[in-house]
């Protein structure tokens, strides 16, 4: 039988207090909904259907990547109604799966149940039992303990209040049946809303078995209504993915304190301290160590590295066996080959540099290119930008750059040349010269200062 899902995801999501559409805010890196996207699309799908409603050009415009079908929902009068949108491009025959757009961490392995249990009576629901209920839809069940209806939290008894099996909301209907109950939804109860959760009662009164099933975990069915429960559903996450890579030999110092918002791919036997951020897609060999505090995003990090604390990295190409840091600042479009040492207080930015060549104190490096087993001293500053353009400046093999040198570019320091510390380089340096621009030392013998009247 073909799947067709429907995400709900029209509701503002008021306790946010944000311009954002609830599922735009982030976690770990990707947004609310795009977390419920990919679950889904785990599932053999025909095709998922969004119906949003507020914020929905901004929401479309920043998930111009899914591979979805946007469908809006003008006003909010409910979660039968949204569902209602999304029927017209349903086929009768198709299963429908419901998710919601601000329940994130819903699982494949959980859904595949819920999908399951429909195929065997046409509908199934996913509920669970939680010691708070309120807020929840609760799940009424017969005196064979059989699914009978839903009761929504404000139109309950006190006896119906006590119940503890919730409705998560998630449910798996045969699309014709689906069409038909929604048809009949009304807005007689406590909300003035159309509640999807209606059509469990009609399903029952049709003769068909509601099929419950449960989650593998509790937070699976967690939905954000606020702040609080965004960050609490980001630290579990977080959890979850410092444990799978610690069972994959990975050394995280604290799995309380480490954060991977992006897609990370890595070999065994790296170590990584605490506070460390990755970001977007990265790719990391093995036996890389990362220091405390460094934030690294959308990098290649070859075998053997070894970043320093408070080292900053973005879109980068790092080679086998480099040392970076602590405090480096690397820069998009930089490629460090092998063993390259870039120490402390030092930018580099769009260069490349080459094998075993060092750029170990308070230097910036921008729009460059530095050869092989170079020596830049401390304080090297390449002067790239006019004020108007930037110019490149090229360094090459065997270069040695004494201290608080100024390359002005565009300019080129050929192999084997020498720069004498203090210099400022203006025209081209030849193989093998030494260049130098000082103004020669005056000294005064017995040289009273000022005093102090
Ligand atoms: C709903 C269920 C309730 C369940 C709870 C689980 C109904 C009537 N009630 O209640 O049984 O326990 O979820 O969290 O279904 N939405 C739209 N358009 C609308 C209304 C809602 O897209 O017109 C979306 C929201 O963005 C949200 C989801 O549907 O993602 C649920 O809506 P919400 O208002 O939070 O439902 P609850 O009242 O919490
Ligand atoms: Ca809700």
């Amino acid at each position: 039988m073909s799947l067709s899902i429907i995400i709900l995801a029209a509701g503002q999501g008021t306790r946010m207090y944000s311009e954002l559409p609830k599922v735009l805010h982030q976690l770990a890196g990707k947004s609310l909904l795009e977390h419920v996207h990919h679950t889904a699309s785990m599932l053999e799908t025909r095709g998922i259907h969004v119906i949003y409603g507020y914020g929905g050009d901004q929401l479309i415009e920043e998930h111009s990547h899914l591979d979805v079908d946007w469908v809006e929902q003008k006003e909010q009068l409910g979660t039968g109604h949204a569902v209602k949108q999304a029927l017209p491009n349903i086929p009768d025959k198709d299963l429908v799966l419901v998710l919601y757009g601000d329940v994130p961490l819903i699982t494949n392995e959980t859904l595949t149940d819920l999908v399951n249990a429909a195929e065997e009576t046409t509908f199934s629901l996913l509920t669970t039992f939680v010691e708070d209920p309120r807020g929840y839809g609760r799940i009424v069940r017969n005196g064979n303990d059989e699914v009978s209806r839903i009761v929504e939290d404000k139109d309950a008894s006190n006896d119906e209040k006590r119940i503890s099996e919730i409705n998560t909301g998630m449910m798996v209907v045969n699309g014709k049946a689906l069409k038909q109950w929604v048809e009949k939804l009304e807005d007689n109860n406590a909300q003035g809303e159309l509640y999807l959760t209606d059509i469990i009662e009609m399903a029952v009164n049709d003769g068909i078995k509601v099929n419950a099933v449960q989650p593998y975990s509790e937070v699976e069915i967690r939905g954000v209504n606020d702040r609080a429960q965004l960050a609490e559903l980001e630290r579990y996450y977080q959890l979850i993915q410092a444990h799978q890579l610690m069972r994959r030999g990975i050394t995280i110092m604290d799995p309380g304190r480490f954060d991977l918002r992006g897609d990370l791919e890595i070999d065994s036997d790296c170590y990584i301290d605490i506070n460390v951020i990755l970001e977007g897609r990265l790719k990391i060999g093995s036996g890389v160590r990362i220091g405390a505090n460094c934030i690294i995003k959308d990098t290649v990090i070859d075998d053997g590295v070894e970043i320093l604390p408070n080292s900053v990295i973005e879109n980068a190409v790092i080679g086998k066996a480099c040392r970076i840091g602590p405090f480096a600042r690397i820069r998009p479009e930089t490629v460090l080959n092998e063993n390259v040492h870039i120490g402390n207080f030092v930018e580099i930015k769009k260069s490349v540099v080459g094998s075993g060549s060092k750029v170990n104190h308070l230097s910036y490096i921008g729009d460059s290119e530095v050869g092989t087993n170079t020596n830049i001293g401390a304080g090297v500053i390449t002067c790239n930008y006019d004020g108007a353009n930037k110019h490149k400046t090229i360094i090459g093999d065997n270069v040695f750059i004494g201290s608080d040198v100024q390359l002005v570019a565009p300019v080129s320091v050929s192999s084997g040349a020498t720069i004498a510390a203090g210099t400022t380089i203006t025209k081209d340096v030849a193989e093998n010269e030494l260049a130098l621009s000082r103004t020669p030392q005056k000294s005064m013998s017995d040289w009273k200062r000022p005093e102090k009247k």
